[in-house]
This record gives structure tokens, C-alpha cells and sequence, in this order.
């Protein structure tokens, strides 16, 4: 398996085929599935909730990875548990009580996920670091696929500083392309997410251009 992990989003695949799209990027040779769960008020953008993530599980043989773009986050973690994700990711952003909501995270039995937008800092993150597995550095501000990259390079190398030896994953979120993604690895990231630059020119009826875009990236 290779250093770099690819995990990717959903966003980008056909609404009316999560099932299949999911085990097509995985016979693909995805490492994670990446799931963009959005409410219309924390983004403004909606996408679907708990129900859609159950269906979508006996799908994934692999790690589901849910990155919660909502607000308020903590009522519906446990939902997205019993739904059957392994990574649920949270924003700093997304209220007033982070710690409250990455403690309810590992309760639920997942694996606990700090998202960061582009306008957020590093500040308060080493009171953090016990409590998280991993750390989404978005690349976009959040919302849709297919934006255009920010560079977070340095953010990303202060971030690895940050870690040390601690096994936390850093998962690079939006604009992922063959031209971006070596920057992220370079400065330090081993996940990263992708979308329109995975799913573009493939089908669930051909997914050959998954594969070749999975190993381009
Ligand atoms: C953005 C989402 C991303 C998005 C990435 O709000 O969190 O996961 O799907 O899409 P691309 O790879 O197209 O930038
Ligand atoms: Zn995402």
C-alpha cells in the first residue's frame, strides 16, 4: 500500500448510484470513501443526512470517512455512528464547544476528526491533540466540489510540526489534482481527499478512468 492515502468524495459521484460508485472507486483502488455531509446553514449547500450514510455502508468494504459540514454537530453525532461511520470529522468552526464535540465523537465509538477552513489558525489545536485521529486542513472553503485549490502548504508543514510522533492523520480536503496534490504530500499530509479529479470521464459502467485518475493523484 502507498504512503498516501486517497480517499474519494462522493460529492462527485451520481446521487442515484452511491452504492455502486462506492465499490467502483474501491475496486479502483480507493484507500477511504469520503462522505460530504452538508445542512444548508453551517455551508450553503445540502446534501443528505444519516439515512443516506446507512445505505451507503454495506457498500464500502473500507474506512468511511464523514466530514460533517453542519452546525449545530453534537445532537446528530450518534446517528452518523450508528450509521456505520469509522472517521466523523467536525469543524473548529461549527460552534462554541469543540472539545464537547470531538469527546462525543470518540463516545460514539468513531474515530474523532477536527476540520479546518482556510481562514482558520493553528490556535488552541495542542489542547486538541489528545482527543483527535485526525485533522481535515481544507483546501477550499467548504460547501461544493470542484473549486478551485488554496494553498495551505505552510499551515500543513506548522501542522506536522504540531503532531510530532502522535498518530494523527492529516487529511487534505478540496482542489486535489495530480498538480496540487504532490505540494500537500510534500509538506506533510498522508490523506488526501478528492472528487471532480477522481469521478471525471467514469461511470459506474466504466470505471477504468477511476483508477487511472486514483493513480494520478
Ligand atoms: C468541499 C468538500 C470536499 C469536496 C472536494 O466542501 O468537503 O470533500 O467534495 O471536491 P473536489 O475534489 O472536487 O475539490
Ligand atoms: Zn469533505
Amino acid at each position: 500500500s502507498r504512503a498516501i492515502k486517497i480517499a474519494p468524495s462522493i460529492l462527485a459521484a451520481d446521487f442515484a448510484n452511491f452504492g455502486a460508485e462506492c465499490r467502483a472507486v474501491e475496486d479502483q483502488g480507493a484507500d477511504w470513501v469520503h462522505v460530504d455531509v452538508m445542512d444548508g446553514h453551517f455551508v450553503p449547500n445540502i446534501t443528505f443526512g444519516p439515512a443516506t450514510c446507512a445505505a451507503i455502508r454495506p457498500h464500502i468494504r473500507g474506512v468511511m470517512d464523514v466530514h460533517l459540514m453542519i452546525a449545530p454537530v453534537d445532537t446528530y453525532i450518534e446517528g452518523f455512528a450508528k450509521a456505520g461511520a469509522d472517521i466523523i470529522s467536525a469543524h473548529i468552526e461549527a460552534g462554541p464547544h469543540i472539545h464537547r464535540t470531538l469527546q462525543a465523537i470518540r463516545v460514539s465509538g468513531a474515530k474523532a476528526g477536527l476540520a479546518i477552513n482556510p481562514g482558520t489558525g493553528l490556535d488552541g489545536l495542542e489542547n486538541l491533540l489528545d482527543m483527535i485521529d485526525l485533522v481535515c486542513v481544507m483546501t477550499v472553503n467548504p460547501g461544493f466540489g470542484g473549486q478551485r485549490f488554496i494553498d495551505m502548504s505552510d499551515k500543513v508543514k506548522r501542522l506536522r510540526a504540531l503532531i510530532g510522533a502522535r498518530p494523527i492523520h492529516i487529511e487534505i480536503d478540496g482542489g486535489m489534482t495530480p498538480e496540487t496534490a504532490p505540494l500537500m504530500a510534500r509538506a506533510g499530509a498522508d490523506v488526501l481527499v478528492a472528487g471532480s479529479a477522481v469521478f471525471k470521464g467514469g461511470s459506474v459502467d466504466n470505471p477504468a478512468p477511476y483508477g487511472a485518475n486514483i493513480r494520478a493523484i
